[in-house]
């Protein structure tokens, strides 16, 4: 599907690259690059293809979005954010976010993803319910995927961005990081989810379904033994996300 970016101001494109800046010092500072890829993946994941209702444009600030039990934890990243979204009052909450969320692949060593500004900010909350359950397997994960419009291979994909970070138990109820280096963004997660469960580190649900499941499978595989090919489709499935709703003829 072709996009039709709008156009932004010299100005505003002025404050994205300087925003860009002030994001990456913030995420090395504070080592918060996993929940900063989180807050842009749930902000953008409620998407609904259909009703066109949900997607990234900065909902998931406000207390009625906040409170969804998937987004437990995400107040934390919104609060770490606010200083710097106070300098850039020309950016829209909805670009914010996810610029935050392309910085934390690019300074975790993970791909480059083309950011294009323009997202506007919305107000109507998306309804609770269109972000993964964790408990469940690949009948689920096709089912919430396709509502925000994505395919299999952008499932796997995206899975891997599970390389980075942890679950906390008072957050989600699961506990651990799911790689030995949750702060590099490599292809780790395919290679951990491939050699099985080990101690320390974490597989829910959702995660050994990507194995079961014999198209998801041969993904895996394939990510796990060549990280280029997981980085191409990873930085084209989170373009894709990022501007779910965004920019469509
Ligand atoms: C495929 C379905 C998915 C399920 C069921 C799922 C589930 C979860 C759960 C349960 C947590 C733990 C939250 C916590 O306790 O702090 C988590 C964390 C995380 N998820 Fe996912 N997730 C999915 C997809 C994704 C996608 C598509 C991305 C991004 C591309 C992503 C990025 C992350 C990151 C970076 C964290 C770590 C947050 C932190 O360390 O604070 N997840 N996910």
């Amino acid at each position: 599907m072709g996009k039709n970016y709008p156009t932004v101001s010299e100005e505003y494109q002025k404050a994205v690259e300087k925003c860009k800046k002030k994001l990456r010092g913030l995420i090395a500072e504070k080592k918060c690059a996993p929940i900063m890829l989180r807050l842009a993946w749930h902000s953008a994941g409620t998407f609904d293809v259909k009703t066109k209702t949900g997607g990234p444009f900065g909902t998931i600030r406000h207390s009625a979005e906040l409170a969804h039990g998937a987004n437990n934890g995400l107040d934390i990243a919104i609060r770490l954010l606010e200083p710097i979204k106070e300098q850039f009052p020309i950016l829209s909450y909805a670009d914010f976010y996810q610029l935050a969320g392309v910085v934390a692949v690019e300074i975790t060593g993970g791909p480059e993803i083309p950011f294009h500004p323009g997202r506007p900010d919305k107000t109507e909350p998306p309804p609770e319910g269109r972000l993964p359950d964790a408990t469940k397997g690949s009948d689920h994960l096709r089912d919430v995927f396709g509502h925000m419009g994505l395919s299999d291979k952008d499932i796997v994909a995206l899975s891997g961005g599970h390389t980075l970070g942890r679950c906390h138990k008072e957050r989600s109820g699961f506990e651990g990081p799911w790689t030995s280096n949750p702060l590099i963004f490599d292809n780790s997660y395919f290679k951990e989810l491939l050699s099985g469960e080990k101690e320390g580190l974490l597989q829910l649900p959702s995660d050994k379904a990507l194995l079961e499941d014999p198209v998801f499978r041969p993904l895996v595989e394939k990510y796990a033994a060549d990280e280029d090919a997981f980085f191409a489709d990873y930085a084209e499935a989170h373009l894709k996300l990022s501007e779910l709703g965004f920019a469509e003829c």
